[in-house]
C-alpha cells in the first residue's frame, strides 16, 4: 500500500461525500486499512475553518455509519488526518493555496467529486499552478459526458494533464463484492467457463431496480434519464464482465481490452429497430410499502413536463462467435417494487428429456449483488417421495457470501475503490475507451428515441415498468425472473 499519499478531494461539502466518501474512508480507517501517513485535504468554496468543517461532518457522516460503528475515539483519530482549504474550484489564483500544500515527495490524489463541467477547468488549474509537479493521480465520478462527444472532451483535457495509468474512472458498481466474485466465479471455475456460451445458455437477464425515486435530485436527474445515469455505465459493465472473453491475467489493461471488445460487438439499436428492442417509461404516483408516492413529474423541484425516462428496457445482442443469437435483457428503473440487483443466466432446455413425470427444468444461475448477496444454481432434482418415483423439482445450490463470510456489514463499494486508488490499482476502474464505446452504443439508441419521436410509456410507482417491457421478453417466449 502507497505510503505518503495526499487526498485531495473536491466537492468535499457535497452530497456523495457526505453520504459515500467519508462514511467509506471512516470504516477504512476503523478497519486499519488506510496508511498510516495518508493525510485527507478537502476542498470547498465556503471560507472554512477546519473544526467548523469537522463539526459539520462529523454530524452529517454519524447517520450513514450508524450508531453500532461510530465511536469518538475513532472520530478524533479520524480527523486527525483532514486539513482543510477554501478554494473556489474555478478560480485560477486560489490554487495558491492548494500547491503551499502539497509536497513533492508525496502522492496526492485528486478526487473530484463534482459536477463533470467542473472536470475540465480543474484539471487546467491543478496543471498552471504547480499541483501536479510531484507523483499526482485524479479520480474521476461519472458521468463522464453526457455523449460520445462531450466524454471525448473530457477524457482529452483530463489526459492533457494526467497519464491514463493514471486517471481513475470510477463506476462505483465495480467496487461492489459480487460483481467481482462475477470474475472469479467464470474464471477461477473450470465448469462454469466451459458451459459459458450460445451453446448451453438461452439468454441473460440483467435487472437493476430501485425502490427510490431521484431522491431530490431533479436538477440532475431531468434531461439526463435512466439510459445515461444507470444503463450507460453500471449496466454496461455488469454486461461486459457477464460476456467478456477471459482476460490473459487480472491487470486493468487485460480486463479493459477486453470488455472494449464486447462494447464493439453490441448490435446497434437504431431508428430502424429501437422501438422493437427499447422500452421507455416514466412513473407515475403509486404506492411503496402502502404509503402512497409521488410520480416523476410530481417530484420535489420538477419544473418541466419533461418526458425524461425513469425506466428503460432493452433488448441486446452481441455480434460475435461466443454469443451469436443470444439476446441479453437489460431492466433498470426508479420506483420498483423492490431494491434488486440481479443477473440471472438462464440455460438451454435438455436437447431431450427422459424423466416422464417431471417438467423440463432448464438450470438458471442467479448472481445477486444486492440485495442477500450470493450466487445460486438452479438444479433439477428428484422430489423425495416413494409415491412419485421420479417428479423432477427446481433446488437451488447456494453460495452465500454475507452469511459465509462472517461478517456484521457489507462493506461499501466506496471502500474497496479507495484502497485501490490509493494501491495504485485499476483493474476496478473504467478506461477512456470503454466509456467512449459506450456512448457511442447509447447515443445512437437516445438519437433513435429523438428521431422517432419515441414517448415514455406510464408505469405505476411500485410496479414492474411498462407493460410493454413485459412484451419485450415474453413475445420471444421468456419471462423476467424476479
Ligand atoms: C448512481 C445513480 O450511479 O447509482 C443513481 O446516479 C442510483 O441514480 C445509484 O440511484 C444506484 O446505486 P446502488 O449502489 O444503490 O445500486
Amino acid at each position: 500500500m502507497a505510503n505518503n499519499t495526499d487526498l485531495v478531494i473536491f466537492g468535499a461539502r457535497g452530497d456523495l461525500s457526505a453520504r459515500k466518501l467519508f462514511p467509506a474512508l471512516y470504516h477504512l480507517d476503523q478497519g486499519d486499512l488506510l496508511p498510516k501517513t495518508l493525510r485527507i485535504l478537502t476542498l470547498a468554496r465556503e471560507r472554512l475553518d477546519i473544526d467548523t468543517f469537522l463539526a459539520d461532518l462529523k454530524e452529517k457522516i454519524r447517520p450513514a455509519i450508524g450508531d453500532e460503528r461510530w465511536s469518538e475515539e475513532q472520530w478524533t483519530r479520524f480527523a486527525r488526518r483532514f486539513s482543510h482549504v477554501t478554494l473556489d474550484f474555478s478560480r485560477a489564483e486560489d490554487y495558491r493555496g492548494l500547491v503551499e500544500k502539497l509536497s513533492k515527495t508525496r502522492t496526492s490524489i485528486f478526487y473530484l467529486a463534482t459536477p463533470p463541467s467542473l472536470f475540465a477547468p480543474i484539471c487546467e488549474h491543478l496543471g498552471s499552478s504547480g499541483c501536479l509537479a510531484g507523483s499526482s493521480r485524479i479520480v474521476l465520478e461519472k458521468p463522464i459526458g453526457h455523449d460520445l462527444k462531450s466524454c471525448r472532451e473530457v477524457n482529452e483535457t483530463v489526459g492533457r494533464y494526467f497519464r491514463e495509468e493514471d486517471i481513475y474512472r470510477i463506476d462505483h458498481y465495480l467496487g461492489k463484492e459480487t460483481v467481482q466474485n462475477l470474475l472469479v466465479l467464470r474464471f477461477a471455475n473450470r465448469f462454469i467457463n466451459t458451459q459459458w456460451d450460445q451453446s448451453c445458455i438461452d439468454h441473460v437477464q440483467i435487472t437493476v431496480a430501485e425502490t427510490v425515486g431521484i431522491e431530490g435530485r431533479w436538477s440532475y436527474y431531468d434531461g439526463v434519464g435512466q439510459l445515461r445515469d444507470m444503463v450507460q455505465n453500471h449496466l454496461m459493465q455488469l454486461l461486459c464482465l457477464v460476456a467478456m472473453e477471459p482476460p490473459n491475467a487480472m491487470t486493468a489493461e487485460a480486463i479493459r481490452d477486453e470488455k472494449v471488445k464486447i462494447l464493439r460487438a453490441l448490435r446497434t439499436i437504431d431508428d430502424s429497430n429501437v422501438n422493437e428492442h427499447v422500452v421507455r417509461g416514466q412513473y407515475r404516483a403509486g404506492w411503496y410499502q402502502g404509503k402512497p408516492v409521488p410520480g416523476y413529474l410530481e417530484e420535489e423541484k420538477a419544473n418541466t413536463n419533461g418526458d425524461t425516462e425513469s425506466f428503460v428496457a432493452i433488448k441486446a445482442f452481441i455480434d460475435n462467435w461466443r454469443w451469436a443469437g443470444v439476446p441479453f435483457y437489460l431492466r433498470t428503473g426508479k420506483r420498483l417494487p423492490e431494491k434488486l440487483t440481479q443477473v440471472v443466466i438462464c440455460y438451454k432446455s435438455l436437447p431431450h428429456n427422459i424423466f416422464s413425470s417431471g417438467e423440463n427444468i432448464p438450470n438458471r444461475l442467479v448472481i445477486r449483488l444486492q440485495p442477500n448477496e450470493a450466487i445460486e444454481m438452479q438444479m433439477a432434482a428428484k422430489l423425495h417421495s416413494l409415491k412419485d418415483k421420479m417428479s423432477l423439482v427446481r433446488e437451488n445450490l447456494s453460495l452465500d457470501f454475507f452469511g459465509s463470510a462472517g461478517l456484521d456489514r457489507i462493506p461499501d463499494a466506496y471502500e474497496r475503490l479507495f484502497l485501490d486508488v490509493i494501491g495504485g490499482d485499476q483493474s476496478l476502474f473504467v478506461g477512456g475507451e470503454e466509456v467512449e464505446e459506450s456512448w457511442r452504443w447509447c447515443d445512437s439508441i437516445i438519437n433513435a428515441w429523438r428521431q422517432q419521436a419515441v414517448e415514455v410509456m406510464p408505469y405505476h410507482a411500485g410496479s414492474w415498468g411498462p407493460a410493454k417491457a413485459g412484451l419485450l421478453i415474453e413475445k420471444d417466449g421468456r419471462s423476467w425472473r424476479e
